[in-house]
């Protein structure tokens, strides 16, 4: 019998379940996942236009086919990263009140308004009911 062991083992366990309830409480449940997503609009208007409206600290500016053609020739891909991660003097644009997928509709938008020809990022296909938004993301 080795019961005199088991207090102490089902005391870490327990601890363990503490810290992932309270890991769980600090990471996950700031953004509703279950609210619809924003439109490309509706998130450059609340988090990108401060700076692509006016081109502020260099950035490239809202329907300015110059400034835009260069980063579009890099793809999707490559610009939809440098907004979720930052690049120069734009800060990392994920993490915030937005999925990092909204933030790439966002892309599409500022894109697609200088003849860019991105389609916006399908839903996470966790999130993804239709049958056609699941082909989609399973491309
Ligand atoms: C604090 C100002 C600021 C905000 C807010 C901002 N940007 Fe930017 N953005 C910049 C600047 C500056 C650059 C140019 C970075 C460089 O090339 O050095 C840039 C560049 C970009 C690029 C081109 C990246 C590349 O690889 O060439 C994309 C795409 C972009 N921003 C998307 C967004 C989106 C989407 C949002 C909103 C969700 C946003 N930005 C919010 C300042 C900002």
């Amino acid at each position: 019998m080795t019961s005199a062991n088991q207090p102490s083992a089902g005391a870490v366990d327990a601890e363990k379940a503490v810290a992932q309830r309270i890991q769980k409480v600090g990471t996950v449940a700031i953004r509703d996942a279950n609210r619809p997503l924003k439109s490309g609009e509706e998130v450059y208007k609340a988090q990108c236009v401060a700076c692509h409206a006016t081109g502020k600290a260099g950035a490239p500016k809202f329907g300015d086919a110059g400034a835009w053609a260069p980063r579009i020739k890099t793809g999707f891909e490559a610009l939809w990263q440098s907004a979720l991660k930052g690049k120069g003097a734009m800060g990392a644009q994920a993490g915030g009140d937005f999925e990092d997928v909204e933030i790439g509709k966002a892309v599409a938008y500022m894109t697609t308004a200088v003849g860019g020809k991105f389609a916006e990022p399908a839903a996470p296909a966790a999130a993804a009911s239709a049958p056609e938004a699941a082909a989609t993301a399973a491309k």
